[in-house]
Parts: structure tokens; C-alpha cells; sequence
């Protein structure tokens, strides 16, 4: 695999000593910038001139001033900016210092006390985002500019002596954390001419042996052993046969409890002899988001050696046209034994993904299946572009699920699931049908169908359609978000806090 989401920001750590370059300010009021940290390192000169300054400029909320020999970014922060503004605050900070050709940035940490502040996760979430920041899909460039690309060369964070530990340790994983976003980033882009099902494999291949985790592939050949019609159904109509790929740590972890991590790898959607129409086919290489996001999720969680058991699954099929693709009304046989009709060749990912689920049941003991996908149109019909759908079976955990999107910057909002819906998917002359019976609430009918597979374990899907490109208020370079990676990195680590479903068993 290319090395284009490796890092390349030279990030260091400082307890005394001049700032460098522009150092960024925040501020609730303006009272409160000459009081700042960073403010209190640069040259006395500066901080008179400032302070002349602040009283001249009209308007203070995202200023970038010259003072000589020092530079200062402020940027004006709500006393209520919680955890995910942030996030985006420090892109929109970087982005703009590196399109003004800045190459050198300065933190303070004692700057940074927002929420429950903690010297090693704001430093997390500063070299994180700086490295989300920087990304650029420049694969197919022909050339580098003459004077090179514009960069950010350095990033040095200020802190109390007694926090340097900590804070070294914070960038170390906010470097895997932000490499590992762009990885999904990296390979969600990718032109569906370039990812076929077959090079999702080899990639997952060495992403698992880079790592160190434990990985199983099924061919076409396998899978019809097993009998997994579905993922063998949708994958008929290309040349590239679907493969299951399947991943887990080496060994057994600590934790109790085993999540299964699952990613809708459809490497192109043309919607099948449903055949997408205008603008529709547009990005469909990045329907494999959700599997992108499980495999760089699972390497980041091996890295940071977070001790949970985890097995990632993932089904992968490009959704093509030919002779031989399948037909709506068709009636696949799924591995479980299942029948599935076919309404629609164009509802693909749930299809394949029911198979993933099963595999996991059949040869696991999952405690919460965990679901990625860019599964709905209806999704962003419903919620807009800032958020991804949230679904579970487990009223009881809905809170945390939350809390995890509000902390990682991976952000979700709830859309309903349950037995009331479930006539939605009922076929005429199958076990189940893949598209809702009516023209309301598709998100629902999609998560309806998959828990049709999952029931009765524990099960979260998060239809990430409405995550799938950047959004304008990203603050990040068009194309994927790598949405889901931060969001199971943080899962994993609060997997204790999954008592009510791990306890169980
Ligand atoms: N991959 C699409 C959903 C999608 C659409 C993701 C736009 C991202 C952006 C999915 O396979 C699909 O085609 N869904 C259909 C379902 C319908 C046929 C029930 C849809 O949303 O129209
Ligand atoms: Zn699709
Ligand atoms: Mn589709």
C-alpha cells in the first residue's frame, strides 16, 4: 500500500523555551487573550504591541497578527465548545496556516482547558486533527509543484515539566490516530478501477501483517462451500469474484466480552440492473467506506494495544452489471439458510453484510455486533451531511453510543429501530425482502433487515452514508472522512462500560 496517509508533521514537546512559528490562541473573551499562556511566552515588545492591538481590530474571532518577531492565531471559542468543535477549530486553524505558507506551529496546553481537561488527550486531539489537517488525496498528480507543496514542517506543544511524559505519550497515539483516519481516507478514495475486491484483500493482507494481527480470507470457491449465497449473489455480475475477509488479534486480550467489528465493503455500486441513474453513480467507489474504517480501526486498536477482543469482518463484492448479474425478484439463498427476495439489486450492502453477520454468529460468540455502512440514501434524506445514522437493539446503550460520537468527533444521532417495523421486510414469496415496502423510512428498512440476521445478539449499526464525503464545516480536504475509525477506537477503549451487554452471557 502506498504510504500516503503516513504522517509527516514533525510533532515535538517543550517545557520552556521560545514558541515557534504561530502560536495559536483561544479565547472565550477578549479580556481573557493577554491572561493566555502563549501569550505570556512571546516577547514583552509583542505583548505591548497586542496589547495596542486588541483594542484597534473590530472584530476578533479567527485573526492571524503579526507582532514582529512573534505571530499569533486567535481563535474565539463559545465557553460551551465542547470536544468535537474543538476538533474542527484546530483543522480550520492548520489548513489556514498552511495555505499562508506557515510552516512552524506552537501550542499551549494550559491554553486548552476545555471539558475535562487532561495534558494527554488535548494533545491527542491537537496532533490528530493537525495530521487529519494535512492529508491530501495527491496519489494521482502527476507532478510535485516547482516549489514543492505547501506544508506544515512542525507542530511543538508547550507544557508544565511535570506533564512532559504524558503529553509525549498523547502525541504518540494521536499520530497513529490521525495515520489510521487517513488510511480509511486514503482507501475510501480510491477509484473503484483501482480497488476491486481482490486488491481490498491484499491491502487488508498487509495492513494485518503490519500490525500484527491474524487474518483469514474466503475466495468465491469457499464462500460456495459455506453457502453464502448472498455475498456470492451480488458479487455475480462482475469479474472480480467477493471475498470474506476476516480479521482478529493474535491472541486471546484481557477484557471480557467479544465485539464484532463489521464494514460494507462494495468496492464499486452501479446499483446493479437497478441501474443508478444522473448523478447517483457519482463517489460509488467510496462504498466501501465502511470497510476502510473497520480495517484501519482494527490496525489502530492493535497499535494502541487496546486489550479487547474484537473479530472484523468484512464482505466484499462490486456491485456490477453483465449477463450474469443477479436479477430483482430473485431469490438468493443466505447463509443462514435465510431466503432473501430480491426487490431491489440496488439495496447490495445489506445482502452482503447479513452473510458477514452470520459467519461471525456461526463461528464466533459475538457479545455486540457493530455495523458500518454506507447502507441509505434515505439516511441523509433524514439527518444531512453532519452526521451519521445511529441504530441499536439495546435501548441501554444508546447513551454511550452517543457520548462516543460527541468525544471522538465521529458524530451520531438516532434514528428508530424495533418490532413495529419489521413488516416493512416482509416478502411475498422469500423469508425476507431487501427493500422497505414503502417509500418511508428506507434507513429503518435497511437496519431492519440486518438485525433480521443479527437478533437476538446485541447489535449497532451506523449507516455512515451521510459521513461518507467532507462537508463544508469538516475543515478537511474533499473526499472520505474516514468516519468510524475514532468512533471503534473509542468504543474499544469504554468496552468495560458495555457491562449490560457483556454481562450477558
Ligand atoms: N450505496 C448506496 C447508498 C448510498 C447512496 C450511499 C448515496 C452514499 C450515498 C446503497 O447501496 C443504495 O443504493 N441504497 C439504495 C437502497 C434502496 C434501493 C432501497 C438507496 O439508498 O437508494
Ligand atoms: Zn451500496
Ligand atoms: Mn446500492
Amino acid at each position: 500500500m502506498d504510504n500516503f496517509y503516513k504522517n509527516k508533521v514533525d510533532f515535538k514537546v517543550k517545557s520552556e523555551g521560545r514558541i515557534e512559528g504561530v502560536v495559536i490562541v483561544p479565547f472565550v473573551q477578549k479580556e481573557d487573550i493577554l491572561k493566555t499562556a502563549a501569550v505570556g511566552l512571546i516577547e514583552k515588545k509583542s505583548r505591548d504591541f497586542l496589547k495596542t492591538l486588541i483594542k484597534k481590530i473590530p472584530k476578533l474571532d479567527f485573526n492571524l497578527i503579526d507582532l514582529g518577531t512573534d505571530s499569533i492565531l486567535l481563535i474565539k471559542i463559545d465557553k460551551e465548545t465542547n470536544w468535537r468543535i474543538v476538533q474542527t477549530l484546530i483543522r480550520q486553524a492548520l489548513r489556514f496556516l498552511k495555505e499562508n505558507n506557515r510552516e512552524k506551529i506552537s501550542f499551549c496546553l494550559a491554553d486548552w482547558k476545555i471539558q475535562s481537561f487532561e495534558p494527554k488527550s488535548i494533545a491527542e486531539l491537537i496532533v490528530s486533527n493537525s495530521i487529519l489537517a494535512d492529508f491530501d488525496f495527491s496519489r494521482y498528480y502527476k507532478t510535485e509543484p516547482k516549489d514543492g507543496w505547501t506544508k506544515i514542517k512542525s507542530v511543538s506543544l508547550f507544557v508544565r515539566p511535570k506533564d512532559l511524559a504524558s503529553v509525549r505519550a498523547g502525541i504518540k497515539s494521536g499520530i497513529l490516530i490521525g495515520q489510521e483516519t487517513n488510511r480509511a481516507r486514503f482507501l475510501s478514495n480510491l477509484p473503484g478501477g483501482d480497488l476491486k475486491p481482490s486488491d481490498l484483500v491484499a491491502i487488508a493482507q498487509s495492513v494485518s501483517r503490519e500490525v500484527g494481527l491474524k487474518i483469514k480470507v474466503l475466495n468465491a470457491k469457499n464462500l460456495e462451500k459455506i453457502k453464502a449465497g448472498g455475498l456470492l449473489g451480488v458479487g455475480r455480475g462482475s469479474k472480480d469474484k467477493p471475498y470474506l475477509i476476516i480479521i482478529e488479534p493474535r491472541e486471546k486480550q484481557k477484557r471480557a466480552g467479544e465485539f464484532h467489528f463489521i464494514g460494507k465493503g462494495i468496492t464499486f455500486d452501479t446499483g446493479g440492473l437497478h441501474i443508478k441513474v444522473g448523478e447517483n453513480m457519482k463517489e460509488m467507489q467510496m462504498d466501501m467506506s465502511g470497510a476502510a474504517s473497520v480495517l484501519a480501526a482494527s490496525a489502530l486498536i492493535a497499535q494502541l494495544k487496546i486489550p479487547i477482543n474484537f473479530v472484523t469482518l468484512i464482505p466484499t463484492a462490486e456491485n456490477m452489471i453483465s449477463g450474469e448479474s443477479y436479477r430483482p425478484g430473485d431469490i438468493l439463498k443466505s447463509l443462514s439458510g435465510q431466503s432473501i427476495e430480491v426487490g431491489s439489486p440496488d439495496a447490495e450492502g445489506r445482502i452482503v453484510l447479513a452473510d458477514a453477520i452470520t459467519y461471525g454468529k456461526k463461528f464466533y460468540q459475538p457479545n455486540l455486533i457493530v455495523e458500518l455502512s454506507t447502507l441509505t440514501g434515505a439516511s441523509m434524506i433524514a439527518l444531512g451531511t453532519k452526521t451519521a445514522a445511529l441504530f441499536t437493539s439495546n435501548n441501554k446503550i444508546e447513551p454511550l453510543l452517543r457520548r462516543i460520537g460527541e468525544s471522538s468527533g465521529d458524530y451520531v444521532w438516532p434514528l428508530p429501530m424495533g418490532d413495529e417495523y419489521a413488516a416493512e421486510i416482509k416478502a411475498p414469496f422469500a423469508d425476507v425482502l431487501n427493500i422497505g415496502k414503502t417509500r418511508y423510512g428506507g434507513a429503518t428498512a435497511g437496519a431492519m433487515f440486518l438485525w433480521h440476521f443479527a437478533q437476538p445478539t446485541d447489535f449497532v449499526h451506523l449507516d455512515i452514508a451521510p459521513r461518507m464525503t467532507a462537508d463544508e464545516s469538516d475543515q478537511l480536504n474533499q473526499g472520505s472522512v474516514g468516519f468510524g475509525v475514532r468512533y471503534l477506537k473509542e468504543l474499544a477503549e469504554a468496552a468495560e462500560e458495555f457491562k449490560d451487554v457483556v454481562g450477558k452471557k
